[in-house]
């Protein structure tokens, strides 16, 4: 097969039903929190491109520089081809890289939940590697099942960057090593960017840029909520915070109240008082170690782990044992 095909999961009111239900669960708890996944609508997803080129936020540039020197060894690895499965794909920015170094990939599968992004990257990959059978498949890789992926000849290369794992919690990030473990399917491989733990003053200045990217970013969850879920929030009575809690090797990132206030949202009103926080995001940073060892409790081994220079970053690529 070649071509691209896009395969909705769910349609836009069972996505509303279920942002509502989120958010009205999220802000009724004493700790106030809404998923992160919410911060990636189409205006979202362009910020966050957006915080990837701030001085700042170093993810980007390094792991891309780790995976061009990486990519002959993992092609080495995976087999020449095999096809590739990019979980939370966004823009899809790295993805030429891999495709680049794998000689004759059989496909490229992306996953994600914003449909405009899935289906620029599809375009723009289609364009780049004409003969290549490209699925785009608009669904939370959370609830990937094996029977929601198109079967392709060869093994399958899962394709995790950027740290997007940092954003799940331990709890998550054992389902989602056990699923893309099954997904994969025997003799799968997964490739993972994985932020490190380091200078603290490096980390805060990453999610505090100068520009204020990414508190647009994180304020933008607040004007989808009053678009899409007939919010009331009002964006100048809110600050974003963010910093990083050393104990639990973390980055938490909240919407800040700035005065006492009474906001609706979903149909429901909640009272907030002058600094109570919503948390947006936590972005948890792992030792190599560490995480090789988490990965090896749902049985993967680490076949080659790949850092820069000043140890800012690392991608593993995992086997199935
Ligand atoms: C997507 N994810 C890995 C980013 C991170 O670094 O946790 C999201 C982000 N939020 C604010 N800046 C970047």
């Amino acid at each position: 097969m070649t071509g691209s095909a896009l395969l909705p999961r769910s349609s836009g009111d069972v996505a509303r039903r279920e942002f509502a239900r989120d958010v009205l669960a999220g802000l009724a708890g004493q700790c106030k929190a809404i998923p992160s996944k919410y911060l990636y609508d189409e205006h979202g997803s362009a910020l966050f491109e957006r915080i990837c080129e701030t001085p700042e936020y170093y993810v980007t540039r390094v792991e891309t520089g780790i995976l061009r020197d990486c990519a002959p060894e993992v092609a080495a690895s995976a087999g020449p081809s095999c096809s590739v499965i990019e979980f939370g794909s966004g823009a899809a920015t790295k993805t030429e890289i891999l495709l680049d170094a794998l000689a004759t990939p059989s496909a490229y599968v992306c996953v994600d939940v914003c449909v405009e992004q899935l289906a620029a990257s599809r375009a723009r990959l289609a364009k780049r590697f004409p003969a290549l059978p490209i699925t785009a498949i608009a669904a939370d890789y959370m609830r990937l099942e094996e029977s929601s992926l198109p079967v392709f000849p060869g093994g399958r290369l899962g394709f995790f960057p950027g740290s997007t794992i940092g954003n799940l919690t331990p709890d998550e990030v054992q389902r989602f090593l056990a699923t893309t473990r099954r997904v994969l399917g025997h003799g799968g491989m997964l490739l993972i960017g994985v932020d490190t733990v380091k200078d603290e003053a490096v980390l805060n200045a990453a999610y505090n840029d100068a520009a204020g990217v990414t508190a647009a970013f994180t304020i933008n969850l607040l004007r989808r909520m009053n678009r899409e879920l007939d919010g009331s929030f009002d964006p100048d009575r809110f600050r974003h915070v963010a910093f990083y809690n050393a104990e639990l090797q973390r980055i938490e990132i909240f919407v800040e109240s700035l005065i006492d206030q009474v906001v609706r949202v979903a149909g429901r009103a909640f009272t907030l008082r002058a600094g109570e926080r919503i948390r947006t995001e936590y972005s948890y940073k792992y030792r190599p170690e560490q995480f090789v060892a988490t990965a090896a409790t749902v049985g993967y081994a680490a076949v080659g782990s790949w850092m820069d220079a000043d140890e800012l970053f690392c991608v593993h690529l995992l086997a199935g044992v």
